[in-house]
């Protein structure tokens, strides 16, 4: 679908920096992100990337800057804000419990409720086993049995569901932040198939992520955080590894010319 060009972007970050005392954590970062699209958020450790995050989820408050959905500034001031408003984080350690069911996961703190006689109150357990099955089928992950508890799931499959579970409730934007981190090399593929499934679903995703293969193989576009900074913002097509690498590292960017500079 052609995107119209007077709407405004999904997500636009305008000047953030972030100040934890005196660690520069961000400096001006100014960052756009469309529907429908997946983005590659790199850069060495420390560079920014989870801080930045964390403030378009509301868990951090800028020093400085503002964040704008649709075109209108919001105030996140906690990540339950920013998941009414569609914008959903997994989060590297996933966050599930493993002691609960698929279904269980999927609906945790957001369980359908139905009343018998009109008086008491129960979980709706039908809705939420035919609703996690149906959206399991709908992104395509295959795990036969949502009564099946967490904590027997393999870490691929544990990830699906914590994607599941975070665009079960009309998400615009997932941010997965190393979601392949711990996990096989089967798995991650099913992961980055989720991702492009996700994007098919009219979701977008900002990806983070130390595997650049991962990151090139499913980023329509990669934006580098080097220390605080955001030295590059590239479409997937335009660019290669090598010139990924050289600005994560710092030795192509504006790092790199002020340095030429101050050396002359
Ligand atoms: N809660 C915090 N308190 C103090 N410093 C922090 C905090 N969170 C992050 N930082 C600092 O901010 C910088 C960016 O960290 P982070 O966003 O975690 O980087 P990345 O995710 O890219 O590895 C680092 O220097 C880190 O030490
Ligand atoms: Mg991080």
């Amino acid at each position: 679908m052609m995107e119209n060009a007077s709407q405004p972007p999904l997500i636009e970050l305008r000047g953030i920096s972030k100040y934890f005392g005196p660690v520069r954590a961000l400096e001006n970062v100014n960052l756009v992100v469309n529907r429908r699209q997946v983005v590659g958020l790199v850069g060495d450790n420390g560079a920014g990337k989870s801080t930045l995050m964390k403030i378009l989820t509301g868990a951090y408050q800028p020093t400085f800057g503002e964040i704008l959905l649709e075109g209108r500034p919001v105030h996140f001031a906690s990540p339950h804000e920013s998941r009414l408003a569609g914008i959903e984080m997994v989060y590297q350690d996933l966050a599930l419990a493993g002691n609960l069911s698929i279904a269980a996961n999927i609906y945790l703190g957001r369980e359908p409720i139905k009343r018998q006689w009109g008086l008491f109150r129960f979980m709706d357990e039908k809705r939420i086993e035919n609703g996690s099955r149906e959206l399991l089928e709908r992104l395509k992950i295959n795990i036969p049995n949502v009564k099946a508890r967490v904590e027997n799931l393999s870490g691929g499959q544990r990830q699906s569901v914590a994607i599941a579970r975070a665009t079960a409730f009309n998400a615009k934007l997932v941010i997965m932040d190393e979601p392949t981190a711990a996990l096989a090399v089967k798995e991650v593929a099913k992961v980055l198939e989720t991702v492009l499934n996700l994007r098919a679903h009219g979701v977008a995703v900002i990806l983070i992520s130390h595997r650049m293969q991962d990151v090139m193989s499913v980023a329509d576009r990669i934006i580098v955080l080097y220390e605080g900074a955001k030295v590059a913002d590239l479409e997937r097509s335009k660019t290669n590894l090598d010139e990924i690498v050289a600005y994560i590292v710092g030795s192509k960017g504006s790092a790199a010319q002020a340095r030429a500079v101050a050396e002359g």
